[in-house]
């Protein structure tokens, strides 16, 4: 049996363990340091770029999580008890559960087909009918770069900047992907990045959040480090949070920058690879940029399933209690009460999942939108069917360094094999 395949495994430089061992050797064994430093220095450097113009000025600053950044996003844009938020339903839960930890309200958009990303007429439609049905504007907007693919930044920002709402990016899994050249997350007021081990680089565990400037990125650093006052004692004047990146992390962070461009053209590599072996695969699309605009680092490769495509087994989906989460969940999950629920993907999506992990090949299906998820029924959602399809039709295929040409036309051959 072949090695098996992973959906996106970390992959190291090289180079991590220098600069790990730098913050042993200088005792610099906490969250804060030369690594912390260097490595937002490397990302400002990174997401300022851009293809023919002179870079932006954005300031980074490093997190303990991706999740921490949308939090601290939220805080800085006044965030609070009983407000709303404007967030893409067709996400991973980080995007919209820091809402929740403030007493606010996640107000959920579906998605357009071209990008799959926030829907910017269902957008405006749901400014005007919150406005109209509380009487106060949302607090923030959150479009998210789904298995990083750009969002229709432009005609959010209109009409962000339009109500005066502040945009946080949710960049969490599309860190290099582009929009006219420009990098996600440095569009709107905030952009969120995650350096979670499966993510496109990795600090282990990990995130940022990009800045407009420097004064801003001082007031989420503050916020990050227990919002301490200047005293020579402990003085605090507003609540704060333990959010800092540890310098052996930001260490990781550092060895991972050396390789980012690498990974991110792997992963465009795997991306043509896939849809070209795929082309003539009746019933299979790949999802790819929606036009010239859209520049995707293609984190994770994904294609949907024709509900009439016929895949062996298929009789079999949801007849077993799954046993543990997508994605490991550090191994702790709650046991499922039900082989089904009301919302969830096709069985021949589950029947292709489960002949591929037959084959050694881990396979997912699209995020579930979180206006399906339970722990959201009662919160608004404006909606057009397109993201609850996705996720009855969808399925992530592996993408990243470790995925060669050759285990690329393994997965397309079982692929093939699979169906009936
Ligand atoms: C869309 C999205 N937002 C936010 C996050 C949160 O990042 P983290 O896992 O670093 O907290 C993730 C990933 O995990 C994500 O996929």
């Amino acid at each position: 049996m072949r090695e098996r395949i992973y959906l996106c495994l970390a992959h190291m430089s090289g180079r991590e363990m220098d600069y790990i061992k730098e913050a042993f050797d200088t005792n610099w064994v906490v969250p804060m340091g030369p690594n912390v430093n260097g490595f937002e220095k490397d990302l400002e450097s990174f997401v300022n770029r851009r293809e023919g113009k002179a870079p932006l000025d954005r300031k980074v600053v490093c997190l303990s999580a991706g999740t921490a950044a949308v939090h601290l996003a939220l805080i800085a844009c006044g965030v609070g008890a009983g407000d709303e938020v404007l967030v893409q339903s067709f996400t991973f839960c980080a995007s919209s559960h820091p809402i929740t930890y403030l007493g606010a309200t996640p107000v959920f958009i579906d998605s357009e087909k071209e990008s799959w990303n926030m829907d910017p007429d269902l957008l405006e439609a749901a400014i005007k009918d919150r406005i109209e049905k509380t009487g106060r504007q949302p607090k923030a907007i959150i479009p998210v770069a789904l298995y990083g693919m750009p969002y229709q930044i432009d005609r959010i920002m209109e009409i962000a900047d339009r109500y005066g709402i502040p945009v946080i990016e949710d960049g969490a899994e599309g860190f290099g992907s582009l929009y006219n050249g420009q990098s996600l997350g440095t569009f709107g007021r905030f952009g969120v990045l995650s350096f979670n081990g499966n993510k496109m680089i990795t600090t282990s565990g990990g995130g940022a959040l990009i800045c407009p400037d420097a004064e801003t990125a001082r007031e989420i650093l503050w916020y990050a480090t227990q919002a301490r006052e200047s005293y020579p004692y402990y003085q605090h004047e507003a609540i704060g949070y333990n959010y800092r990146m540890s310098n052996v992390c930001a260490g990781i962070g550092r060895g991972q920058m050396t390789v980012v461009d690498e990974h991110i053209e792997h992963h465009k590599h795997v991306q043509q690879l896939y849809c070209e072996l795929l082309k003539d695969v009746k019933g299979i699309t790949m999802h790819g940029n929606p036009g010239p605009e859209y520049d995707s680092n293609f984190w994770l490769c994904t294609a949907v399933l024709d509900p009439d495509l016929r895949i062996k087994g298929q009789e079999n989906a949801y007849r077993q209690v799954i046993t543990g989460a997508v994605g490991g969940a550090a191994g702790v999950t709650h046991a499922a009460s039900t082989a089904v629920t009301d919302c969830q993907p096709n069985s021949n999506v589950e029947g292709l999942r489960m002949a591929l992990d037959a084959a050694n090949v881990e396979a997912r299906p699209l995020w579930k939108p979180m206006h399906c998820q339970p722990v959201y029924k009662d919160a608004p959602a404006y909606l057009n069917g397109v993201s609850e399809a996705l996720f009855k039709t969808g399925i992530c295929l592996p993408a990243g360094p470790y995925v060669s040409d050759d285990d690329v036309r393994y997965i397309v051959d079982t692929i093939k094999a699979a169906i009936d």
